[in-house]
């Protein structure tokens, strides 16, 4: 799953990523995520006092030496892509690269690095993570899969994307995934500016408060049986940002909401109408500290056991 979603976030992001370069930055990009990605190497992005540099093989100094190698792959990239610009082209790079201040300024090398960083590194992990999920509910649950499939049968040939996006079954599996099991447990924490109220608690100004995605979406006033998957609940009523947010809320909310949920549906309908997936153990899988993510755990496996002849949909 992370190498799908690791090429739709780099096309996205700089249109065509062939070449030596790519082949270094995927590389780099999966072992930066990696090195951070045990329960235990995740403690150095929580505890900075860990986060000590001494030499290449210690675990914060190989971190630090990646990010390195990261940070001149783009600069380089950004600096051919400078010269040679197409007006034609519109991928995350070139709108960036068009993109003035107020004062007509364009963005520094710097400045662009870090957000095409920000973007591959917020934007494939945990899309990655989400789908493993769906797949692992849709095999764990042998009902959810068969309404899934009738869904996607129903499809006509060739259905384009945006159709398949719409399909209300679809949806709901990808919106009770990312109930379950939030992959970020918490949004990033929050400042008060204020005097506040919530709820009868008073907060002073300067006050962090940090929102719990995971126990909102285990309440049992909002989520009746909240520990069962059941995407029927999103068939049945809508929820409001304050009962469902696993992509954050407010204006900091995730910007990559609409792109995330629209890969997740055309990878699960596309893997699934292609293949059936079986889980190698049929023990409940329990959710891992992965970096800043939970998501499940590495041992989990899945074999491909057949390919399925089905006419839709889509992108292979
Ligand atoms: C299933 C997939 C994803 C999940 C569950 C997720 C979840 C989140 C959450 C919870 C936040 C914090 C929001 C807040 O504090 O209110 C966030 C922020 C962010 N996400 Fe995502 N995300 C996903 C996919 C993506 C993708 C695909 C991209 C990029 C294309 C992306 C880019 C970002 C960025 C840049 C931020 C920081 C926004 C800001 O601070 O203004 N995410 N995401």
């Amino acid at each position: 799953m992370q190498e799908i979603s690791l090429q739709v976030i780099l096309s996205a992001v700089f249109g065509l990523d062939q070449g030596q370069r790519f082949d270094q930055l995927r590389k780099i990009l999966t072992s930066l995520l990696d090195s951070v990605g045990s329960p235990l190497s995740s403690m150095l992005l929580f505890f900075p006092s860990l986060q000590k540099d001494w030499g290449p093989l210690s675990p914060w100094g190989r971190f630090l030496r990646l990010k390195q190698q990261i940070d001149q792959l783009l600069i380089a990239e950004i600096q051919s892509r400078r010269k040679q610009v197409d007006p034609n082209r519109d991928d995350i790079l070139s709108l960036l690269l068009a993109a003035r201040d107020e004062a007509g300024e364009p963005m520094t090398d710097e400045e662009l690095r870090d957000e095409l960083l920000t973007l591959l590194f917020a934007g494939h992990e945990t899309t990655a993570s989400a789908l493993a999920w769906a797949l692992y509910w849709v095999d764990y649950l042998p009902e959810v899969q068969d309404k899934l499939l009738s869904e996607l049968k129903a499809l006509p040939d060739n259905a384009d994307p945006s159709a398949i996006a719409r399909l209300p079954y679809l949806n709901a599996v990808c919106c009770e995934t990312l109930r379950i099991y939030p992959i970020a447990i918490n949004p990033f924490p929050r400042v008060t500016k204020a005097p506040m109220e919530i709820m009868g608690y008073q907060f002073e100004p300067g006050t962090v408060l940090l929102p719990s995605i995971y126990l909102t979406h285990q309440r049992e006033d909002i989520y009746p049986e909240p520990k069962r998957f059941k995407p029927e609940r999103f068939l049945e009523r809508q929820f409001s940002p304050y009962e469902y947010l696993p992509f954050g809320g407010s204006n900091r909310r995730c910007i990559g909401l609409a792109f995330a949920q629209f890969e997740m549906k055309l990878v699960l309908a596309t893997i699934l109408a292609h293949c059936e997936l079986k889980l190698v153990s049929n023990r409940p899988i329990k959710p891992t500290r992965r970096g800043l993510t939970v998501a499940p755990p590495g041992n989990m496996q899945m074999v491909v056991t057949q390919r399925r002849q089905q006419k839709t949909p889509v992108m292979v």
